[in-house]
C-alpha cells in the first residue's frame, strides 16, 4: 500500500517472485463503472470504492487458502484496510511504501508518458493514514533492497513478546528460548542509562541467538504474529498504564496483554475491563519464584478471559515449574484480577512463613544458639517441616562474612513492596480473619522503627537475663502449628473472595500450583492438594484436627515462655490466640453487643431466642 507513484506494482511484482506467490494488483479489479468514472477524471467516493475492496477481500480469502498472495492496491484510510482484512486480520501483513512527496512527485514526472497534477498527488497524502501496523520500507532504497527488507521483516516474526528486560524479564526471556518458542525482546531506551538494553542482552546469551530485539515499540509490536501475546514485565504501579498507554496504538482486536507483576488485583479489574472495552485481552498474571524460578520454572497464576488464556497456554505452562507427577504449576485461575488476588494472597501467606522462621531465629539464639547451630537444628526439621523457605533459612545462617555471620551484620528493618499491605486490606475488606498475615505485616512495620526501637530499649528493656524452658522439638511443633493456622487463613481469604466475586476458585489446584515453583512451596502444601479434595475448610479436616490437637500444647508453651522472657512472636502468638478465640463456642462478644446497645442503640439477638429477632434494650431505664 501507498500513494499514487510510489512504486506499488513494481515493488509488488518483485516481491511476488522472491516469495513465489501470486501478485495481483488491486487496480485491475475495478468494477466497469469505476473505470468509467475514473476515465472521466473524476475522483472515487468511498461508496464506489466499497465493492473493489470487497472483491480485494474476498480475492485474499481465496488466495491465502493456498500459498497466499501479494496484492498492491493504495488502501489509503485505515477503514479501506479493515475491509481489505475483513474476517483474515491475522493473517495479512500490511507493507507500507512511504517517501516524500517531492521525491514520488519527481519520479512521477520521469515517468515516461505519465504526469500527476500536483493536487492529485497532494490529495492523496491528505488523505493517507499512515498504518501502525506495517512494514514501513523508505522507496529512497533500490527495489532490489526494498524487496529484500520486506522479505527480512516477513521472516522476522516472533510468537510471543517481553516487554521490559528488568531482572524477572529477562529471566522470563531465557526460559522461553529454551523452550524453543522464538520471542521478541523489548526494553525502552533512556539516554545515558537504558542503552541497547534488548540487543546487548540478547547479544549476552546463546539462547537468545534467535531472539528479536527493539528498542522501539513499533516495530517490536509489529514484529509478532497475530493476536500478539505481549508479556509486561514492568514495575507494579502506574507504570503499568503508562505502557498499556504507549502500546495501545499499535495493538488490534483479539491482541493479548499479560501482566507479569504483583499489580494489584483491583487495578487489574480496571484495566481488565478497560482493555476489554478496546477488544484486547488482558491477563494479569501473578508469578512466583524470583529470578531462578523465573529462568528455570516459576508457579504462574494467570487470571482473565479464559478464550484469551487458551491462546497463552502453551507458553506459560511450558515455561512453568512441574509438580510431582509433571504438571505445569500454572492453571486459568479465574477472571478479570482473580490472578493478582490469588498472588497477593501467596504473597500474604509467603509474609507469615517468613515472619515465623525469623521468630524460631530469635528464640533459638536466645537459647543460646549461634547461626550454625540454628542451621543445625533447623536442618533437622526439614524431615518433618520441609518448605523452600526453610531451606533458604537454613542457607543463609550458615553464610559467613569474614569472622562472624552475615545474618548478625544485616540492619534489621524489613522492607516490602505492597502485597503484604494489600492482603491485609483485604482480608479486613472482606471481614476475613486472617489475622496472621497482619501481624507478620506490622512485624515488619514495627522493625522499620529502627531509631526509636533502640530509644525505647532503654526505657524498657527486659530486667532479667533469657531464661527460656523449652526444647527444639516443642519450637518444632509451635511452627508447624503456626503454619497450619496460616495456610488455613490463607486459603480462607481466597474462599471468600471467590464466592464473593464469582472466581469459581479451586483450592486445591491452587495448592498443586504451589507445590513447586513459588516461595511458599512446601511438604506441606503438597499434602493440602488432597486435603482441598475433600473440603474447602482444613480445620475441618480430620487429619489436620488430630494435628493441631497434638501440636497445640507446645504452642501455647512456647508463647508463654517467649512472653515471659520478654522475646517478640507476634505471629506464634496470633496463631494460638487465633484458635483460641475460634474455637471458644460461648465468646466475650456477648457485652461487645451489649455495650454497642447502649450507646448506639445497634441491637442485638438473644440465644433463647433462635428467631433471629433484634432486641434493644433501655440500659439506663432500672
Ligand atoms: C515471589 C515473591 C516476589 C517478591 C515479593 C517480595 O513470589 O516470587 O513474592 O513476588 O519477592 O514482591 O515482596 P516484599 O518486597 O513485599 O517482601
Amino acid at each position: 500500500m501507498g500513494v499514487s507513484g510510489v512504486g506499488k506494482s513494481t515493488i509488488g511484482s518483485l516481491l511476488s517472485k522472491e516469495l513465489s506467490i501470486p501478485f495481483f494488483d488491486g487496480d485491475d479489479y475495478h468494477p466497469q463503472h469505476n473505470i468509467l468514472k475514473m476515465s472521466k477524471g473524476k475522483p472515487l467516493n468511498d461508496n464506489d470504492r466499497l465493492g473493489w475492496l470487497q472483491t480485494l477481500n474476498q480475492l485474499a480469502i481465496t488466495e491465502l487458502k493456498n500459498k497466499g498472495a501479494v496484492i498492491v492496491c493504495s488502501a489509503l484510510k485505515e477503514d479501506y484496510r479493515t475491509i481489505l482484512s475483513n474476517t483474515i486480520k491475522n493473517d495479512v501483513k500490511w507493507v507500507y511504501l512511504s517517501g516524500s512527496y517531492e521525491l514520488i512527485k519527481n519520479r512521477i514526472n520521469d515517468r515516461k508518458g505519465h504526469f500527476m497534477n500536483s493536487d492529485l498527488l497532494q490529495s492523496q497524502f491528505n488523505t493517507l493514514e499512515e498504518p501502525k501496523n506495517a512494514i514501513k520500507v523508505n522507496i529512497s532504497l533500490t527495489p532490489n533492497t526494498i524487496v529484500q527488507v520486506i522479505r527480512k521483516q516477513l521472516e522476522n516474526t516472533a510468537e510471543f513478546g517481553l516487554f521490559g528486560l528488568g531482572v524477572m524479564g529477562k529471566s522470563l526471556s531465557r526460559n522461553l528460548a529454551r523452550k524453543g518458542f522464538k520471542i521478541s525482546l523489548f526494553n525502552r531506551h533512556v539516554d545515558g542509562k537504558e542503552v541497547y538494553v534488548a540487543k546487548n542482552f540478547k547479544n549476552e546469551y546463546k539462547e537468545l541467538a534467535n531472539a528479536l530485539p527493539f528498542d522501539a515499540i513499533a516495530p517490536f509490536v509489529n514484529s509478532l504474529q497475530k493476536p500478539r501475546k505481549i508479556m509486561l514485565m514492568v514495575n507494579a504501579g502506574n507504570i503499568v498504564d503508562q505502557v498499556i498507554k504507549d502500546l495501545l496504538p499499535y495493538l488490534e482486536e483479539g491482541d493479548i496483554l499479560i501482566d507479569g507483576g504483583n499489580s494489584n488485583y483491583n487495578k487489574t479489574k480496571e484495566r481488565f475491563t478497560y482493555l476489554a472495552s478496546k477488544q484486547i485481552h488482558f491477563i494479569g498474571a501473578g508469578v512466583s519464584g524470583g529470578e531462578e524460578g523465573a529462568l528455570k520454572g516459576p508457579s504462574i497464576m494467570p487470571g482473565g478471559n479464559k478464550k484469551a488464556y487458551k491462546q497463552v497456554q502453551p507458553y506459560l505452562e511450558a515455561i512453568a515449574a512441574k509438580d510431582a507427577n509433571n504438571l505445569p504449576c500454572c492453571t486459568h485461575i479465574g477472571t478479570e484480577g482473580s490472578g493478582h488476588f490469588v498472588k497477593m494472597v501467596h504473597n500474604g501467606i509467603e509474609y507469615v512463613e517468613m515472619q515465623l522462621l525469623a521468630e524460631v531465629f530469635f528464640i533459638l539464639k536466645a537459647m543460646g544458639n549461634n547461626p550454625d547451630q540454628i542451621a543445625t537444628i533447623l536442618n533437622d526439621w526439614k524431615k518433618t517441616a520441609n518448605s523452600y523457605l526453610l531451606e533458604i533459612t537454613i542457607d543463609i545462617l550458615r553464610k559467613k562474612d569474614n569472622d562472624d555471620w552475615l545474618v548478625n551484620k544485616i540492619m534489621d528493618k524489613a522492607g516490602n513492596k505492597g502485597t503484604g499491605n494489600w492482603t491485609t486490606i483485604a482480608t479486613a475488606e472482606l471481614g476475613i480473619p486472617s489475622t496472621m498475615v497482619a501481624s507478620a505485616l506490622f512485624a515488619r512495620y514495627i522493625s522499620f522503627f529502627k531509631e526509636d526501637r533502640v530509644a525505647a530499649n532503654l526505657h524498657f528493656k527486659p530486667t532479667t537475663p533469657h531464661n527460656l524452658n523449652l526444647t527444639n522439638n516443642e519450637l518444632l511443633q509451635a511452627y508447624q502449628f503456626a503454619r497450619i493456622i496460616n495456610h488455613y487463613q490463607g486459603f480462607r481469604l481466597i474462599d471468600e473472595a471467590s464466592t464473593r466475586y464469582n472466581w469459581g476458585l479451586n483450592l486445591s489446584e491452587l495448592a498443586r500450583i504451589w507445590t513447586n515453583g513459588c516461595i511458599i512451596r512446601s511438604d506441606f502444601m503438597s499434602s493440602l492438594v488432597t486435603t482441598f479434595k475433600s473440603t474447602n475448610n482444613i480445620l475441618t479436616s480430620k487429619p489436620i484436627i488430630e494435628q493441631i490437637n497434638t501440636l497445640k500444647p507446645s504452642a501455647k508453651k512456647i508463647v508463654a515462655e517467649c512472653v515471659l522472657n520478654e522475646i517478640p512472636i507476634p505471629n506464634f502468638s496470633e496463631a494460638i490466640n487465633f484458635l483460641i478465640g475460634f474455637a471458644t463456642a460461648s465468646s466475650s462478644a456477648n457485652l461487645l453487643q451489649a455495650q454497642r446497645d447502649y450507646f448506639g442503640a445497634h441491637t442485638y439477638q438473644r440465644i433463647d431466642d433462635n428467631t433471629n429477632k433484634f432486641y434493644h434494650t433501655n440500659w439506663t431505664n432500672n
